[in-house]
Order: C-alpha cells, then structure tokens, then sequence
C-alpha cells in the first residue's frame, strides 16, 4: 500500500469536514482508487496547522502543529489542503506550499478571485496541481463540469444563485413573509449565516465565485471592479410581495456573458419570472445555470456550503491530485 501524505491547513467547518471524511470513506477511497487506477493508495493526513491546540480535542494531538515551517520542511508530504480562508496569510502558504513542491487543494473563494493569477502561475512555474473546485457552490461540481465535461461547449452566459445565506433569507421573505432582520437571525441560529455576515450579504461572496466561474468559462481572470455588485441589504417585504403579485420571485443572483469580447458579470437582487429555472431553488441551496452553445441549457443545484457537502469536493479535489502523483 503506498501511503501519500497530505497536510491540513485549518480545522474549522472545511477542515473537519475533510478530516472525516478522510478517516471514514479511507476504505471506499482505498476501493474507488484501486478500480480507477490499479494503484493501492491510501491518504494520510500528516499533520494539522491550527493557531490553538487546545480547541481541538478529537484529533490525535500528535497531527497538530502550530508552525506552517514544519509542514514546507516535510518533504514526505506531497498535498496541503489549505482550509484556513481569507487573504493572510492563506495565499502566502499557498504559494510556498507550491514552491517546495507540494500540490495544492483549497477552497478559500476569496484567495482565488483575487490573487489566482498569482497562484495558478506558481502552480504552472512549480508544475504543481492548484485545484479549488470547493470555493464555488460547494458541493456542485460546476468547475470541473466546465473545464473538463463541457470543453467541447462555448459558454455564452451564465447565471446562479451561490450564495446560500442570501437565499435561505430571501427564501424565508418570501415563503414565511419574514422581516429581513428575523430571517437573518434565523439563519444565524440554523448555522446558514455567520456571526457576522457581512460578505454574504453585501455581496461579496457571490462576487468572488462568479470571477471564479467567469476565467473558467471565459478563459480571464476579472477585475473584481468591474463586477456590479449589490446586495440583499435593502430588499423588502413588500416589494417581495409586489413582486409576486406580478408572478415574479425576488431572487440573488450572479451573472456573467461574454459580450462584444468584454466579460460582464453582476451580482445583485433581481425579480424574475417564477417560471425560471432557478425560481425553485430555495432555502440555503445553490444553483448554477449555463447557456452551453452545443450542449444547451444545463442547470445544476446543490448544497452550496457546509461541513460535509463543502469537504465532499475537496476530497474529490485530493484524489484527482493524488491520481496524477
Ligand atoms: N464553511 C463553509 O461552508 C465553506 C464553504 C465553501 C468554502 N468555504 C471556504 O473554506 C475556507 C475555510 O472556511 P471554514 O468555514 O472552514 O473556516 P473556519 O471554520 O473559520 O475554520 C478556519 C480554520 O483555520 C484555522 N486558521 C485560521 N487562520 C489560521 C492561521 N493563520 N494559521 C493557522 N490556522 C488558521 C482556524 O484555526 P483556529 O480556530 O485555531 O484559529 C480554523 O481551524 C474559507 O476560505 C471559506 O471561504 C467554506
């Protein structure tokens, strides 16, 4: 059996997720390895980077370490899955991780709508794996659907909804005629929104994934300034209400198309016709709608964050970079 060590950068809501998933499915893996590629393969987590050992009482202490140094010096480890989140200092170890030579694996959307210029060039310049399918709607698997399933597709547009907080409040608005403040709060309390969920909110999370979704379909990364942006802030009930009057539902969503060469992509409230494709998508799910020229209209719907559903894509993203070790 060849092991193939792999570090864990983070031990939150991701970095759990994958660490149990890794421990419970390592026989199924070990399985699904042997049937796809002959090989007996089994993935060990080597050791943990955490900032405080002592919130951490389920795992073995001895994987634990609090210095990233350890993990670049380890050359027997051959993967860092990084599940630590936001810009610092994520997109430094990243690309570290990349120039000792170790793939990379991560699902920090806004490390990859900012800096994935940089990072995929380290990933190219150190002939590394760079893979982040978990960064955009969670457990859907639209990026490698669109690299790889759909490569024989131009994408004319794009649309979605991808970010559940701001559609489980919207979704509570509209079918539970919710104030905005107590579909916040019930979000909240259901563990769909965080203590503080300003970048889901305002935006901004969309607006990272539908950058992401727009240099894989349109082959360029975008200056995220460019992207109108609005967010659900100001939405009403009434005008949720005026809207289905009209036979309309007031939904967040994040577009994107190619026009006249230029890349236009938005995120914002929009009211559409409650006959839409993504009119049904409620509650904290994700959707992604694609306008393929061969393949035609393809919808794909799926839990867009959570522990398991989130680490159920970056193993998918582990085992394809460990396939190609
Ligand atoms: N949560 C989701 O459903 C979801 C879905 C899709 C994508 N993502 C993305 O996944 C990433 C992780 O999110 P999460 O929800 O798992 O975050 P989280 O629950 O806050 O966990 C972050 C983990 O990283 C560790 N950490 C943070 N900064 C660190 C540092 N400087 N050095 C060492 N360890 C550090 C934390 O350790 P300490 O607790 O010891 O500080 C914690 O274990 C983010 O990029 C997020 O956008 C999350």
């Amino acid at each position: 059996m060849e092991k193939i060590k792999i570090a864990l950068l983070g031990l939150g809501t991701v970095g759990s997720g994958v660490h149990a998933i890794l421990e419970e499915k390592q026989n199924l893996l070990q399985q699904r390895f042997h049937n796809k590629n002959d090989r007996e393969v089994s993935i060990k987590i080597a050791k943990i980077l955490i900032r405080d050992p002592a919130k951490y009482h389920n795992v073995d202490p001895s994987l634990l370490t609090t210095d990233y140094q350890e993990i670049l010096d380890d050359d027997s480890i051959r993967v860092v899955v990084e599940a630590i989140g936001g810009e610092k200092p994520a997109v430094d170890y990243m690309i570290r991780a990349m120039e000792r030579k170790k793939h990379v694996v991560s699902a920090n959307k806004l490390a990859i709508a900012k800096f994935g210029e940089p990072l995929v060039k380290a990933s190219k310049k150190n002939n590394m794996e760079f893979l982040y399918e978990a960064a955009v709607a969670g457990t859907i698997p639209i990026l490698r659907t669109i690299k790889d399933s759909l490569v024989a597709n131009e994408i004319t547009k794009m649309s979605g909804i991808i970010n559940g907080t701001t559609n489980f409040i919207l979704s509570k608005m509209t079918h539970e005629q919710s104030s905005y403040k107590d579909a916040l709060v019930k979000a909240q309390e259901l563990g769909f929104a965080e203590a503080d969920p300003g970048s889901d909110v305002n935006g901004d999370d969309a607006l990272y994934k539908i950058a992401i979704l727009s240099r894989l379909a349109f082959g360029t990364w975008m200056d995220l300034n460019t992207i109108d942006c609005k967010g659900i802030t100001e939405v009403t009930p009434k005008q949720i209400e005026d809207a289905q009057k009209r036979g309309k539902v007031i939904k967040f969503l994040a577009r994107s198309e190619k026009v006249d060469g230029k890349i236009i992509a938005s995120v914002s409230p929009e009211e559409i016709d409650r006959n839409h494709p993504l009119a049904h998508v409620d509650g904290a799910m994700n959707a992604v709608y694609l306008h393929c020229d061969n393949a035609g209209e393809l919808l794909f719907q799926g839990a867009g964050a959570g522990s398991r559903p989130t680490a159920s894509a970056v193993v998918s993203d582990l085992f394809a970079v460990v396939e190609r070790l």
